[in-house]
């Protein structure tokens, strides 16, 4: 028996429905747009037969949208990126779906395999690229959704095509 607190509940507590949260239809902290990205990750009948590659721009798709977010579904083939740019107000969470892209910001390069998630706040900047051999697909859940991609210097980015859109 627990002794650090005077509750006790009797009998089985998910018996007690009224006492339980309902289900939220949309998230709206930082760790439910986790949650929802990571729950699109792993049912790849939501997205796997939406994916386009296309060598002459990058390819975007919008997957879903709810009370004030965003989610997009894009695709990387090699040599693809965004070079740097920002997010305007919006927050992100990235989420790779399949292959790699890296990661380049001020501080340094990160690769991101399949199934790694960066959140961002407002004001982040990073440049995204497919360095690797194989095409690759991510997700991006915006909130607010993207209204602007501000390109930022090309300190941090090698030549390649680039195209302002979302990322
Ligand atoms: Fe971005």
């Amino acid at each position: 028996m627990n002794s650090d607190s005077d509750l006790q509940i009797a009998g089985d507590i998910l018996a007690v429905q009224h006492l339980l949260q309902p289900a939220k239809a949309h998230p709206s902290t930082v760790a439910e747009f986790a949650g929802l990205a990571r729950s699109i990750a792993a049912d790849r009948a939501q997205w796997a037969h939406l994916v386009d590659y296309d060598a002459t721009t990058r390819w975007y798709h919008r997957l879903r949208t709810g009370p004030g977010y965003e989610v997009w579904l894009l695709s990387w083939v090699p040599g693809q990126g965004t070079g740097m740019h920002g997010h305007g107000d919006s927050s992100g969470v990235l989420t790779v779906l399949e292959g790699e892209l890296t990661e380049r910001t001020d501080k340094g390069a990160r690769l991101l395999n399949a199934g790694a998630q960066r959140v961002f706040a407002p004001g982040y900047a990073h440049d995204v690229v497919n360095d690797s051999l194989e095409p690759a697909v991510s997700l991006h859940v915006y909130y607010p959704g993207l209204t602007e991609m501000p390109m930022h210097g090309t300190a941090c980015s090698a030549p390649r095509a680039r195209d302002a859109v979302t990322a």
